[in-house]
């Protein structure tokens, strides 16, 4: 990793994590497959981002849309859910990662309701990486229930004004800085309602690779690619 500490790295890395279907398919497996693996990349890119110290990583794990697949999918998610709380406890409390939800956690069965809640109180105290999971996420849904939460807000006089910041505060992800870098796995080139709001400026990295084949490699090479951009806001390029 030595090459890496000279360079400017993201505050916040948000990931897609798309292609575990696809991985598993290509090997005549069935989907599954492809999500069991997928979870061997995400402990392997929470540890470097961790051991890297980059302070925020949030991983697309579920989405709003996601609960239109098959019944049989569904539940295996849910599952390997279920298997990842349990086994990365010890890591995240040894490594001092803070587990967080962003999206709707009352979609879910009260069991896994259960088991996230007491994950993200376990780990409520560690500083060394917040790791943020999006669950039945929607970015337009979160939005709305931003507007609605301010809407009641304004008419109560808790708020008298409505500014970036003020809608920030709305949001699953408030605290949260927006992400500075986010990767999308196998090459699909859209956001699929993943963090609207968040990515006005952020860098985009997409990768052919799979989920289940993107480990420490693949992301130093997108972090080392995020450092060669020039990010302007708007600006005139600096001579
Ligand atoms: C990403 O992999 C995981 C989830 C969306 C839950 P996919 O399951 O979308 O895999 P592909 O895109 O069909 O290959
Ligand atoms: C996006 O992947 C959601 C997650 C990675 C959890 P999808 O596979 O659901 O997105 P689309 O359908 O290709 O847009
Ligand atoms: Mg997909």
């Amino acid at each position: 990793m030595s090459d890496l500490e000279n360079i400017k790295l993201p505050v916040h890395v948000a990931i897609i994590m798309d292609g575990n279907g696809r991985w598993a398919q290509m090997r005549n497996l069935p989907r599954v497959e492809g999500h069991l693996v997928g979870m061997e990349s995400v402990r392997d890119i929470v540890t470097t981002t961790r051991n890297l110290g980059i302070p925020y990583l949030t991983l697309y794990a579920f989405s709003k849309e996601n609960w239109t697949r098959p019944k049989e999918e569904v539940n295996r998610l849910l599952e390997i859910l279920g298997i990842y709380l349990e086994q990365e406890l010890p890591l995240m409390m040894e490594k001092g990662i803070r587990f967080n939800i962003v999206g709707d956690l009352t979609d879910f069965p009260e069991r896994i309701q259960k088991k996230v809640r007491d994950v993200m109180k376990k780990t409520g105290k560690n500083r060394e990486l917040c790791l943020n999971i999006a669950l039945s996420y929607s970015g337009r849904k979160e939005i709305l229930h931003a507007v609605t939460g301010i809407a009641e807000d304004y008419k109560n006089g808790k708020i008298k004004k409505i500014d970036e910041r003020v809608f920030s505060r709305y949001l699953w992800t408030k605290g949260i800085p927006d992400p500075d870098l986010l990767i999308r796995t196998s090459g699909e080139l859209r956001v699929s309602n993943f963090l609207l709001w968040q990515i006005a400026y952020t860098e985009i990295y997409v990768t052919d690779m799979l989920w289940p084949d993107f480990r420490r490699e693949a992301y130093l090479d997108a972090l080392r690619e995020y450092s060669r951009r020039d990010r302007r806001f708007g600006r005139v390029k600096e001579a």
